[in-house]
């Protein structure tokens, strides 16, 4: 028998592509590759990459530039550039970094075994198109061993939005929905995996609207019904959403489901009427908030978490106090926040900018007030009990880490043996990243 031939992938970006990563690896190994987390004893090393901001972009050029001497040392060494780069920048890239020989966009992996056939033969590969076949019909089947207790699910992707700066509905293509079906019978694999928590993706994701098994499509919020339905899965999770997209099952759903848990990500981007009107995200300050107030009626405990652009073109001095107004009017438990990156093809990439300096000093001033709410968040906890779902060892010998129903990372001292169970911990302290506590008896 031949050694089985070894796979390095370095994902960037967003959780979709953690996915898609764990996808191609998988997708290899039907030709005999199996994952490695040293890039010197790669056979193949693939970069799965984000275009979200020109920063994530560019570093996909830096890292190429630092591959060079492992291609040196293995002539046969291939590299691959998958994802959203590779999406929007096709050949280019391989004209601008020839050390390249593979490029495969986000909607044509499940091809990579005939690409990579084609890389042995000498030939270069490239496939970014949106093909007309579903790429999680030719996906193979998830494999069998055991895997860690969460996991992510693609059940989504694309995007109709067309907010002003965003590169996704370009990179990503059109909304499109898998059958409900067809993610009941992955979640279920996962769970046969001792998965206990399974994160549902997708752009938009809340826009869901797969087909049901008996015709009709499905909302995001039937299927998180069903899904809550699987024996053995504990926990349910959905990112990224759009606020327009929240429909009433679904804020219904987070008083009703006992597995959907008590987190929202649901950004917002700017807190001023005019910008947002501008980014075209067709809602305003106040639905916002408004919409926020219902989910909390739903379940006054949801921590939510926002993403936030700074210097977005036109932003003004009091466009930025209406987006800290508005922070401190939601209280996030956890954020994001950017300063407006212009990027090609995008419409507000030919508006004129704010200067530079003041997108640092506004990113700066958000960033102290999203810190100190989630400080405050992470504090209150100190005290109280909450139910900790254990995933791997932790810092110091004999610790393991998990994540609490409100995605806090909890520190506490227990045995191997917790890794995949759900414990009640008695939290003691609250440190910048993380809580720790006490495993108590359950
Ligand atoms: N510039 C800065 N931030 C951006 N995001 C998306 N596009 C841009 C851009 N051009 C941010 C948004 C989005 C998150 C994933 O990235 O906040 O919600
Ligand atoms: Fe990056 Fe967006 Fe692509 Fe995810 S979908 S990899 S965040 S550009």
């Amino acid at each position: 028998m031949t050694a089985p031939r070894k796979l390095f992938v370095k994902t960037y970006g967003c959780q979709m592509n953690v996915y898609d990563s764990e996808r191609m690896a998988e997708a290899l190994g039907t030709q005999g590759y199996v994952t490695t987390d040293r890039p010197d004893e790669a056979d193949m090393i693939l970069l799965n990459t984000c275009h979200i901001r020109e920063k994530a972009a560019e570093k996909v050029y830096s890292e190429l530039g630092r591959l060079k001497p492992l291609k040196a040392a293995n002539p046969d060494l291939k590299i691959g550039v998958a994802g959203c780069v590779a999406q929007a920048e096709g050949a280019e890239i391989m004209r601008r970094q020839p050390l390249v020989d593979l490029v495969v966009g986000p909607q044509s992996y499940h091809r990579l075994p005939q690409m990579e056939a084609r890389l042995r033969r000498g030939e270069a590969a490239l496939d970014t198109e949106f093909p007309a076949e579903d790429k999680f019909d030719h996906l193979p089947a998830r494999p069998r061993p055991k895997r860690g207790p969460s996991a992510f699910l693609t059940v989504q992707e694309g995007c109709d939005k067309f907010c002003a700066f965003c590169v996704v509905p370009y990179t990503r293509g059109a909304e499109v929905s898998r059958p409900a079906a067809r993610v009941l019978d992955e979640a279920r694999a996962l769970v046969d995996r001792g998965v206990a928590e399974i994160t549902l993706l997708g752009q938009n994701v809340n826009a869901y609207h797969g087909a049901g098994p008996e015709g009709g499509d499905w909302t995001l919020a039937r299927l998180i019904g069903a899904l809550a339905e699987i024996d053995g899965l504990e926990r349910i999770r959905y990112t990224t959403s759009h606020p327009n997209d929240m429909g009433d099952d679904l804020i219904a759903a987070h008083g009703q489901c006992d597995k959907l848990m008590p987190y929202l990500h649901l950004p917002v981007q700017s807190g001023s009427d005019r910008i947002l009107k501008a980014m075209n995200r067709k809602h305003t300050a106040e639905q916002y908030l408004r919409l926020i107030e219902r989910l909390r009626a739903a379940r006054p405990d949801l921590l939510l978490s926002g993403d936030f652009i700074v210097g977005f073109p036109g932003e003004t001095e009091a466009d930025f106090e209406a987006t800290m107004d508005l922070v401190r009017a939601v209280g996030y438990g956890q954020a994001y926040s950017f300063k407006y990156s212009a990027r090609p093809g995008t419409p507000a990439a030919e508006r004129a900018g704010v200067p530079v300096a003041e997108m640092d000093d506004r990113l700066q001033r958000l960033q102290a007030l999203l810190l100190e709410q989630q400080r405050a968040i992470q504090a209150a906890m100190v005290g109280r009990d909450v139910r900790v779902l254990f995933e791997k060892p932790g810092r110091l010998p004999g610790q393991m880490v998990g994540k609490s129903e409100h995605l806090h990372a909890v520190h506490a001292e227990a045995p191997e043996a917790a890794r995949g169970r759900v414990l009640p911990v008695r939290i003691t302290a609250s440190a910048a990243h993380s809580l720790a506590g006490e495993v108590r008896a359950a």
